[in-house]
């Protein structure tokens, strides 16, 4: 091996991520109502507080920098910026601004989420994401999101895992807004399509230049029956429509999706083309495709097929689906982020395992010509997982959800060694 293929170059960027209402504290959102329809996992379970890292955030900046991260990713809460739609909180504005310098003054790059799942209460009742006039709404937030990331020289992503968005919210009615229509989620995705090319437009006129990209969950698929053609089928069509279907419209501008019996559409969006400068890479599973001979057709699984158990959450360690999607982005031609890799490691003894394990196909990706550029430890701290509530822990600080302490995992002292070493460790 070439040093290149054993060390991180100085410029590669070590950071970690987090998002607003799983960690902040104290909005009201369409997830806050969501739980209070009980919809959750646990149905008592509440985000409240998160781990109020809306007033801990210098302390949470300092525990980043600690570990070696010098990117620290955030998610503006659009429910705090726009409480009621056209009305905008001036001193919501004025604070993320002040958060970001300061980000900015603790050595850390801001990696900036203009949305991450959430929405305010207003936008599903007036102009959920199936109706056109979504699009200027979000122009407009985004307008004003743009005015906060002057001269921080921030990465910026649209939108976080908008098919997990689609899927959950418009196709099983899992999520806000609940919805459960084919068509519908279609008119959906072309829509975010649109969204992400009017806030990119916002942000091109306000900052002159801008490091735009989208955030997708990418999986590993395999078929569940390896010599199964429909299970293999399956995989082909999962990978596009889940994995490439977002990144494939940016890159060319034409959305196209097939999902038979289920939705597809096939539309070319204008100004889509060539519409982001990095590829977003969420990694962190694979899942088994299994096809059913009844609506929805697929049966979708996470195997422990190596004996390496699965995470806490239930998802198989597979740090060989790391390599094979950064391989799979190459096609893209574009500087690639991990903007999250991550383990629910509720004891906190498997996860340096993990990122030597991940980090160590990061190596082989670049040294097989992918440009990756950064890597984002989801998450800094343990924090709110959405519909499973306060049962998994991701963070390299253990929270106590009482008093909401933060502590060292082991992963801490591993992280801070590669990220400051620029090499694995043993
Ligand atoms: C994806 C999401 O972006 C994040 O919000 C979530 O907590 C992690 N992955 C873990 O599931």
């Amino acid at each position: 091996m070439s040093a290149t293929e054993q060390t991180f170059p100085a410029d590669f960027t070590f950071g970690v991520a987090t998002a607003a209402y799983q960690v902040e504290g104290g909005i009201e959102n369409d997830w806050a109502e969501w739980e209070r329809a009980g919809k959750l996992k646990e149905p008592d379970a509440r985000c409240g507080p998160a781990v109020d890292h809306w007033n801990r955030y210098e302390e949470d900046y300092a525990l980043a920098r600690a570990v070696g991260a010098t990117a620290f990713r955030i998610s503006l809460e659009w429910a705090r910026i726009e409480p009621e739609r056209g009305r905008f909180d001036e001193a919501a504005l004025e604070s993320y601004r002040e958060r970001l310098l300061k980000m900015k003054a603790h050595g850390l790059r801001p990696v900036v989420t203009l949305h991450h799942f959430t929405h305010p209460t207003w936008f599903h009742r007036e102009t959920p994401w199936h109706q056109p006039a979504s699009v200027d709404v979000f122009r407009r937030y985004a307008k004003r999101c743009a005015a906060l990331l002057e001269g921080l020289d921030a990465l910026v992503i649209s939108f976080n895992e908008p098919m997990v968005l689609l899927l959950g919210g418009y196709l099983q009615g899992a999520i806000p807004p609940g919805l459960a229509d084919g068509p519908t989620t279609m008119r959906a995705m072309e829509n975010l399509v649109r969204s992400h090319v009017a806030a990119r437009e916002e942000l091109l006129s306000r900052l002159g230049r801008v490091e735009l990209g989208i955030s997708q969950n990418m999986l590993a698929f395999a078929p569940d029956r390896w010599w199964h053609p429909l299970d293999r089928a399956l995989v082909r069509l999962g990978a596009q429509a889940y994995n490439h279907a977002f990144h494939e419209a940016l890159a060319t501008g034409k959305l196209r999706v097939t999902m038979p019996g289920v939705a597809s559409t096939r539309v070319d969006i204008p100004g889509a083309r060539d519409s982001v400068e990095f590829i977003g890479v969420n990694y962190y599973t694979r899942a088994h495709l299994r096809f059913v001979p009844r609506p929805p057709f697929i049966e979708f699984k996470y195997r422990d097929i190596h004996g390496r158990g699965l995470t806490d959450i239930g998802w198989e360690d597979w740090p060989e689906g790391f390599l094979q999607t950064l391989r799979d982005v190459k096609r893209y031609g574009k500087p690639v982020w991990i903007t999250e890799n991550g383990i629910d490691d509720r004891v906190g003894v498997r996860r340096p395992h993990y990122l030597h394990s991940h980090l160590a196909q990061v190596l082989a990706a670049r040294a097989q010509g992918v440009d990756v550029r950064g890597y984002l430890y989801w998450s800094l701290l343990d924090n709110f997982e959405w519909l499973e509530g306060w049962g998994p822990r991701f963070g390299l600080y253990h929270v106590n959800f009482d008093t909401l302490r933060r502590s060292p995992t082991p992963a801490c002292d591993y992280f801070r060694a590669v990220a400051t070493g620029r090499k694995l460790v043993a």
